[in-house]
């Protein structure tokens, strides 16, 4: 296990490229996508090895629904199908599994899927694996904001004693840290509406590779270079 001072505590990831790394090999984007499933098992239980306490992972966006019928019902089924395979793994390595993003526009066979692992695994104590499912920052901030409104005017809070610890628990990520080190492999360099308010102080690190060629090594790196940065939350070094 890494030195613990330097393990980032929360990890998200941007899981990009699997679609370009298909094409790159001229397979369609679905080997691309199958691929990367894999990936996620291998970093899960890498990122736990490590002692990285939560994990979150971009699988899918509240843009994503506007790529083709096809490529959306083919994640939705490789999205079952890793849950499926998972479970029992994620119950003997001590990981509990969540969600983050708005459930009700899944399909039926995914919901019963995320519940069943859900269920089966909220006794575990080990690294918290949130899967952003149907996740939009934009969406969620909104959400948040008609919560704390909903309060406000029903007088069950005053407008001066919100400030951001009631914001932050009026976010999907309830009772999460925000995260400490962002990675968004593919070398794309944005943020794609994920964890706008969470991703604040978070250390950012884009590597070239494409998700499905991202492995324990790549993991590795990103956490010493982590361990490198220095974090000043606005104030100055001690000398
Ligand atoms: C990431 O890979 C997976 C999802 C967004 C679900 P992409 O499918 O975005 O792959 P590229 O960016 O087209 O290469
Ligand atoms: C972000 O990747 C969403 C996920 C990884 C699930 P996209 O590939 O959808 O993002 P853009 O379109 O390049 O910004
Ligand atoms: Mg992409």
């Amino acid at each position: 296990m890494a030195d613990k001072n330097i393990v980032p505590r929360h990890v998200a990831i941007i899981m990009d490229g699997n679609g370009r790394w298909a094409k790159l090999k001229g397979l369609p984007r679905s080997a691309g996508h199958r691929e990367g499933a894999l990936r996620v098992r291998e970093i899960t239980r890498f990122a736990a090895e490590q002692g990285v306490r939560f994990l979150t992972l971009f699988a899918f966006s509240t843009e994503n629904w506007n790529r083709p019928k096809n490529e959306v019902n083919m994640l939705m089924r490789f999205l079952t199908q890793f849950l499926k395979g998972q479970s029992k793994e994620l119950k003997k390595n001590n990981i509990r599994f969540l969600t983050i993003g708005e459930k009700h526009p899944l399909p039926d066979f995914v919901l019963q899927e995320i519940e069943r692992v859900k269920e089966q695994t909220c006794d575990n104590t080990g690294l918290v694996l949130v899967l952003a499912l149907n996740y939009g920052s934009r969406q969620e901030i909104i959400e948040a904001c008609r919560k704390i409104s909903a309060s406000v005017s029903e007088g069950k809070l005053f407008l001066k004693q919100i400030d951001e610890k009631v914001f932050s628990k009026a976010l999907f990520t309830d009772g999460i840290p925000d995260p400490d080190l962002l990675i968004r492999t593919s070398g794309e360099m944005r943020i794609s509406n994920f964890l706008l308010w969470q991703l604040s102080y978070a250390e950012l690190y884009f590597p070239k590779k494409y998700w499905p060629d991202f492995r324990q090594e790549d993991f590795k790196k990103a956490i010493s270079v982590y361990a490198k940065r220095e974090r000043r939350f606005g104030k100055v070094d001690v000398y």
